[in-house]
């Protein structure tokens, strides 16, 4: 049975330009990369860049992370009126974020995560989702009991990734410990960790019994990832956007035309971004070596958008003459 692909919250890839880019390649759900709710609440410039969005992005899913309940309180109240919904990280591994006690940290401190959830839900008057990992790897898992407290809390949507703080983005993602959340909850799960292709989305499905699936690291670089997806499971027979081409470097090629063109449509063109992107939509392919010299040589946006343009549809010529 078919279900919702969301393109995963990424920092440093989900920007916006690569969010609209997903849906146009078959995502129906996306969703920003997380942003710190001290930033939002204190109204600094550089977060609320990331919470951008536009008309085609729907629903519209700002993520934010804090470990202090009245900021994000705070937040929650700044962003529901631009946001379809909002969803809080209780997932992010990183240091720099579960030193403040946030993200994944939150885990360890159940109590605290249900306050904080059920502060933004009281405050907010669009629906709350949220993003958790298994538990902290530290004291035993904790999800499975956490995920019906959240469920009573009235957070419309859980999606969790199948590994623990600890373990950061180590080992095989534990589908079947986000079999047993779903059968613990009514509301949605998602499962997400190691989706990459049809195959692992079936399996995952089949153990998971997920209403709906996640996918990271399978699309940074390859957002088509969502279509085959679609396509391989009969899920969806309409063509690809990069029409009946199945040749690596024409579809890559559109991809990173798409891309550039939706930038220019919305944020404009960021180097940073490019530079990421080019990176990842050059992967793999034959001389790519050549691609990451565009990057290093050139250091205007337009010029270096262009350039690795030209070099994606040379390939593409040569490939399939
Ligand atoms: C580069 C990168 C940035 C990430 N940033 C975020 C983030 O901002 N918010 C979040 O909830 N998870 C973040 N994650 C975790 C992913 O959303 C996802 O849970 C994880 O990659 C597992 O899924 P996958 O196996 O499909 O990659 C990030 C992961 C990566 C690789």
């Amino acid at each position: 049975m078919a279900v919702p692909l969301a393109l995963a919250p990424m920092a440093g890839v989900s920007d916006l330009p690569f969010r609209l880019l997903a849906k146009e390649c078959g995502a129906d759900v996306t969703i920003t990369e997380f942003t710190s709710s001290a930033g939002l609440s204190r109204d600094v410039a550089n977060s609320w860049l990331k919470v951008e969005s536009d008309p085609r992005e729907r629903p519209f899913i700002p993520q934010i992370f804090g470990g202090d309940k009245d900021e994000m309180v705070q937040t929650v109240k700044m962003l529901q009126d631009k946001a379809d919904l909002i969803d809080l990280n209780f997932g992010c591994p990183a240091p720099k974020v579960t030193r403040n006690c946030a993200g994944a940290a939150l885990m360890g401190e159940p109590e605290e995560l249900v306050a904080i959830v059920d502060a933004c839900i009281d405050a907010s008057d669009v629906p709350i989702s949220a993003k958790l990992r298994m538990g902290t790897g530290y004291l035993a898992n904790n999800i499975v009991e956490l995920a019906p407290r959240l469920e009573e809390s009235g957070v419309f949507r859980l999606c969790v990734h199948g590994r623990t703080l600890k373990q950061k983005y180590d080992g095989k993602a534990d589908w079947n410990t986000i079999r047993q959340v779903v059968e613990e909850v009514d509301i949605p799960v998602f499962a997400n960790g190691d989706i990459v292709d049809a195959g692992s989305a079936q399996a995952c499905l089949d153990v998971t019994g997920a209403a709906g699936l996640m996918i990271g690291r399978g699309a940074i670089g390859r957002p088509m990832v969502f279509h085959e997806i679609k396509r391989n499971l009969n899920w969806n027979s309409s063509p690809p956007p990069w029409g009946r081409t199945t040749e690596p470097f024409a579809i890559r090629s559109w991809c990173w035309n798409r891309y550039v063109t939706i930038a220019k449509e919305t944020t404009g063109l960021q180097r940073k971004w490019l530079n990421r992107h080019a990176v990842a939509f050059t992967k793999g392919l034959e001389g790519a070596k050549h691609a990451r010299g565009i990057l290093s040589k050139e250091k205007d946006p337009e010029k270096m958008a262009a350039d690795i343009s030209k070099w994606l549809s040379e390939g593409s010529e040569y490939s399939e003459g």
